[in-house]
C-alpha cells in the first residue's frame, strides 16, 4: 500500500471501512436488501442537509447537482444574481446562461466573502430576479460565503436562494431549513468522504412550488421523477450500490459521532493548518476562511505550479495549486475526508520540506515538533 497522504480539498482520503465496502461482492438495486440501505441513507441525508424536506441523489459529479438545482427552478429567460467570488461561482453563472436565463455577475473579489448590502442593493435595483445563487464555500480561495445571513435577506423577497455547498455540506453547519435554503447541492468526493460518483440536492417547499412549472426541459435530473420513484422506495435509474453503501456507513457514522463534534474535527484540521501557515511566515490568501479548506499564499520566490509538483513527486503529499488568477502562488490544502493525526504532521513537514527544496528558509524538524505539539495541545 502507498503511503501516499492527500490532503486535496476533494476526492479526499477515504475511511479503512469504506475501502472495504467498495471492495464488496456487487448486490443488485432492485433487491430487498439494497432498499433497505436506500431508505435509511434517503432519511439520514435530511439530518446532513438539516431539512425535513427530502434530499435526492444523482449519479453524477457535484457539477450535475448544480445543474440539477437549477434546471429544476428555472424558466428560460429568468433573471438570476449569480455571486461570483472564483472558479465555481463562475461555472454555474456559465451553466445558467447555457440555460438560457439572463444573469447579473456579482464580481467578488477573489478572497474575498459578498458583501450582503451589495446582494441586497442588487435585488433592489433589479426586482425581476428569480433566483439568487452562490458558493457556500468558494473552493477555489478557500473562503466561505455568509449564507446565514443571505438566507436572511432573500427569504423577505420572492426570490429562490440556492446554494452550492459542495464544500460545506458536511464539512460546517449548512442549515438548509433555518437558513432559508431553497436548493442545496453536495457532492459526494468532499465533506461526504467518499469517491466521486454522487451528487445531493434538496430543495425547500418554496423552490418546490416553482419545480413543478417551471420551464426548463430536463429528463435525467427531473426532481419531480426522482420524488415519485424515492415515494415507492426505489431510485429513478440505476444506483451506484456501492457509493450508496458506503454512504450508508458514512452518515450513520457521523450521527454516531455527532455533527457539532465531527464539525469540530474538521475545524481543529483548520485552525492545525492556519496556526501552521503562520509558523511558517506564510500568510492566508482567503479573509473568511472556510473549515474545509485553506488556501496559502505562497513566498513570492517560490513558484507554486513547481511546488505542487515536487511536493507530490518526491513526498508523495498531493495538496492543490491555485486556478487562473491564483496560478502558482498559492496552495489549497483539504481538511474534509479521513484524515489522521500522523497525516497532518507528515504533511505540514513534507510542505515545509518541499518549501525549503525551493530555496525557501524554513526548518522542517522544527515545524514537525511544532505540528505535534499544536495537535497535542489541541484535542477534540
Ligand atoms: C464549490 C464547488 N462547486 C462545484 C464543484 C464541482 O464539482 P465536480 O468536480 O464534482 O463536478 C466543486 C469541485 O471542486 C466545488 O468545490
Amino acid at each position: 500500500m502507498s503511503n501516499a497522504i492527500l490532503l486535496a480539498p476533494g476526492p479526499v482520503q477515504l475511511h479503512p471501512e469504506v475501502q472495504k465496502i467498495l471492495a464488496e461482492p456487487m448486490i443488485h438495486h432492485r433487491t430487498p436488501e439494497f432498499d433497505l440501505i436506500l431508505a435509511r441513507v434517503l432519511q439520514n441525508l435530511k439530518f446532513l442537509f438539516q431539512t425535513k424536506n427530502p434530499v435526492f441523489m444523482h449519479t453524477s459529479t457535484g457539477s450535475g447537482g448544480m445543474e440539477s438545482a437549477l434546471v429544476n427552478v428555472l424558466s428560460r429567460s429568468d433573471e438570476i444574481l449569480a455571486i461570483v467570488s472564483g472558479k465555481f461561482g463562475e461555472r454555474w453563472a456559465d451553466m445558467a446562461e447555457t440555460y438560457g436565463a439572463k444573469v447579473h455577475r456579482l464580481q467578488v473579489e477573489w478572497g474575498k466573502a459578498v458583501q450582503v448590502k451589495d446582494v441586497d442593493n442588487l435585488l433592489k435595483q433589479n426586482p425581476k430576479i428569480k433566483i439568487v445563487m452562490t458558493q457556500a464555500c468558494e473552493t477555489s480561495t478557500g473562503t466561505m460565503h455568509p449564507i446565514e445571513e443571505l438566507g436572511k435577506l432573500i427569504a423577505t423577497t420572492s426570490a429562490l436562494f440556492l446554494v452550492d455547498g459542495i464544500t460545506a455540506v458536511g464539512a460546517f453547519p449548512m442549515k438548509m431549513d433555518e437558513w432559508h435554503i431553497d436548493a442545496l447541492v453536495a457532492g459526494s468526493q468532499k465533506a461526504v468522504m467518499l469517491p466521486t460518483g454522487l451528487s445531493f440536492v434538496a430543495l425547500s417547499e418554496k423552490a418546490w412550488k416553482i419545480a413543478e412549472t417551471a420551464s426548463t426541459p430536463r429528463f435525467y435530473f427531473d426532481l419531480r421523477k426522482e420524488l415519485k420513484a424515492n415515494k415507492n422506495g426505489e431510485t429513478l435509474f440505476s444506483s451506484p450500490v456501492p457509493l450508496v453503501k458506503a454512504l450508508d456507513f458514512i452518515l450513520t457514522r457521523i450521527q454516531e459521532i455527532g455533527l457539532e463534534k465531527h464539525f469540530a474535527q474538521l475545524r481543529r484540521r483548520a485552525d492545525f493548518t492556519r496556526a501552521m501557515a503562520l509558523k511558517m511566515c506564510l500568510s492566508l490568501y482567503s479573509e473568511a476562511p472556510s473549515d474545509s479548506v485553506t488556501a496559502i499564499n505562497l513566498p513570492a520566490s517560490v513558484d507554486g505550479v513547481k511546488l505542487r509538483a515536487h511536493l507530490e513527486k518526491k513526498y508523495l503529499v498531493t495538496v492543490m495549486g491555485g486556478q487562473d488568477q491564483a496560478k502558482g502562488k498559492i496552495i489549497r490544502i483539504g481538511h474534509m475526508g479521513y484524515i489522521l493525526d500522523e497525516d497532518l504532521i507528515a504533511g505540514m513537514e513534507n510542505f515545509a520540506l518541499a518549501l525549503s527544496d525551493l530555496g525557501y528558509e524554513i526548518s522542517a524538524a522544527r515545524i514537525r515538533e511544532e505540528s505535534t505539539a499544536w495537535l497535542k495541545a489541541h484535542e477534540v
